[in-house]
């Protein structure tokens, strides 16, 4: 995606566009020497650890560790697409994206435009159609009998399609109705509309795009919900309905609450709990535990105590696995047979229905009991089935502890697998802390030499030769040294926020994210000192080693066939060395 808008033009939009200004527009920022700072907008805290620096075009949260340029920061504080992202520093310098590169990204656009208005146009009408249309007292007696207000009948803008067969307004052209799927063909050559006599809910993207319906008869008649097709704007399983409408409400939500209907998220927003969202008639994908998780680290799967209510949570579980990395949690809530989460609040208020909210079950509680619920774990036959069922899901989650730790349960559970390795480790526990604290009070020389060059990408001059080559020879930071030196030659006057663009794609980029951000102590030289003196030392180390492992190779030599068996250029080597040492 990142790579039809050539490089250079990104590179030029960071430079050019001041980053103070963008945030400040949108977080007053306060100047506090060289740094501009605020309360952080992607965490909640009382006092200020969101700094921006305008030199590096660069803004970090020392409190959440949020970190990024310009094109980072609309990404993540309004939400929007790398595209748009470009599109939108562009338009604030009034420049255009190069069109030979921009061509299909637009084309794209074009063709789908007329989509999100007609759905709009859509909306509008059927949310008018609710209040003035002849036929919609039942429709508005049947919402009000669910205890819905008006206030939240127009916060989720809902609607009544009358009963006709062409009821839309005749302003919206048939080949877009029916692309968005709000027409249907006839054998006659004609259309029809496909919502008749229902309500409507309008199911909105996370941008506030009205992208599909879903339609609710009145009385017993089914289906009891009709929805919109898949167009290309309305894919099922990475649209969750209610998404917007919770932003509206709140920015950052500490959880997430997953519901399976549309009745399910109103209900619960008619009392106070304003953070729910249902999938669209699907199961939980991995795509919707991605998009969630980028709005709340914790969303709790709240589905009907009945059978499909259960085999959904499970279903759940399983697409949501590879989403759960650090700090990110999920948990369950399995309401009692007869209820949906709509019932269940209007029967015991919000107070109730956070009680449970609050009892929910942990991920790890909820995996092992799920999987060993009908096995007998005194039998080896369980122990094993349960080994065998628990592993391969594990084995789904991101490296980390929870893996970790989840892997060792399953090891004390069956008594097979980590466990053993583990206990061991966990022997000297405090050792292991200690050695990863000393580590992070002193960054390494290459992690110095590294995060002071991207800082101050113009230190690249100060690079020879010989330090370049050993950079880049080096096992560990020679691939990153040998990208970023060659994105430092292309684009000699690149700004620190400018750097971390050429990696967003690729497997370095949190890396860069943080050496970009990380604080090198300077005891009392400046910056560039400090650099070329690591830098020098670096060199020094790097040739000593080189030495020493020559020298070893010739002493070994030597042991095995005599000081004498060395011809005399390994001689005059082994002197010239030992004197080096
Ligand atoms: P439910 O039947 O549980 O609906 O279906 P609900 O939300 O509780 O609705 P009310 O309370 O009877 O009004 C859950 C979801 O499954 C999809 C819809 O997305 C619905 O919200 N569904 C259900 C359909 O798509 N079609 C159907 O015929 C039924
Ligand atoms: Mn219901």
């Amino acid at each position: 995606m990142a790579g039809r808008i050539p490089r250079e033009f990104i590179d030029n939009l960071i430079a050019r566009v001041d980053i103070v200004d963008l945030i400040d527009a949108r977080v007053p920022l306060k100047q506090a020497g060289k740094n501009y700072q605020a309360r952080c907008p992607f965490h909640n805290e009382k006092s200020p650890s969101f700094n921006v620096n305008r030199e590096k075009q660069f803004y970090h949260c020392f409190g959440c560790g949020a970190s990024g340029n310009v094109i980072s920061f609309l990404m993540d504080y309004e939400r929007q697409t790398f595209v748009e992202a470009v599109e939108t520093l562009a338009d604030s310098l009034g420049l255009e994206i190069p069109k030979e590169s921009y061509r299909a990204e637009k084309r794209e656009q074009d063709s789908i435009l007329p989509l999100y208005q007609v759905q709009e146009q859509a909306a509008e009408f059927y949310a008018r159609q609710l209040r003035e249309h002849p036929e919609a007292t039942r429709a508005r007696d049947y919402l009000q009998r669910r205890g819905l207000s008006d206030e939240i009948i127009q916060h989720f803008k809902l609607g009544y399609a009358p009963p006709g067969w062409r009821s839309l307004p005749d302003t919206l052209p048939a080949d877009s109705l029916l692309a968005a799927g709000l027409a249907i063909n006839n054998d006659a050559g004609g259309f029809y509309d496909r919502f008749r006599d229902r309500i409507l809910f309008p199911i909105r993207d996370r941008r506030g795009r009205v992208i599909g319906f879903g339609g609710r008869v009145m009385g017993d008649e089914t289906p009891k919900y009709l929805n919109s097709p898949e167009t290309p704007t309305f894919k099922k399983h990475r649209e969750v309905y209610g998404l917007y409408e919770l932003l509206a409400t709140r920015k950052k939500p500490e959880r997430i609450v997953v519901v399976e209907g549309y009745m399910d998220v109103i209900a619960l927003a008619q009392h106070g709990v304003t953070y729910a969202v249902a999938t669209l008639g699907t199961a939980t994908s991995p795509d919707h535990a991605d998009l969630l998780f980028r709005y709340a680290p914790e969303l709790v799967f709240c589905f009907d105590g009945d059978n499909a209510g259960r085999n959904a949570a499970w279903k759940a579980l399983e697409a949501s696995l590879p989403a759960l990395r650090n700090s990110r949690s999920m948990r369950f809530l399995m309401l009692p047979d007869t209820h949906d989460p709509d019932s269940l609040v209007r029967a015991e208020g919000k107070e109730g229905f956070m009680h449970r909210l609050a009892g929910a079950q942990q991920l790890s509680d909820y995996f092992f009991k799920h999987l060993s619920d009908n096995l007998d774990m005194d039998s080896i036959e369980g122990r094993s089935a349960l080994f065998q069922n628990a592993n391969p899901l594990l084995g789904k989650l991101p490296d980390g502890v929870f893996k970790d730790m989840m892997q060792a349960r399953l090891a004390k559970l069956t008594g097979h697998g980590k466990a053993a390795k583990a206990r061991v480790a966990s022997h000297k526990p405090g050792h292991i802390i200690q050695k990863a604290h000393t580590e992070r009070a002193k960054p390494s020389m290459l992690r110095i030499i590294l995060a002071l060059l991207i800082q101050n990408p113009e230190f690249f001059s100060l690079i020879n030769v010989e330090a370049l080559t050993e950079l880049e020879r080096d096992e560990k930071a020679g691939p990153l040294a040998g990208k970023l030196f060659s994105i430092l030659k292309e684009r000699p006057d690149i700004c620190c926020g400018g750097i971390p663009e050429h990696f967003r794609d690729e497997a370095e980029y949190g890396l860069v994210l943080k050496l970009s951000v990380l604080e090198i102590p300077l005891s009392d030289t400046d910056a560039r000192t400090e650099f070329r003196a690591t830098l020098d030392k670096f060199v020094s180390q790097q040739k000593a080693m080189l030495i020493e492992q020559r020298l070893e190779w010739l002493e070994r030599k030597a042991e095995r066939i005599g000081f004498a068996g060395l011809d005399e250029t390994e001689r005059e080597e082994y002197r010239r060395l030992t004197r080096k040492r």
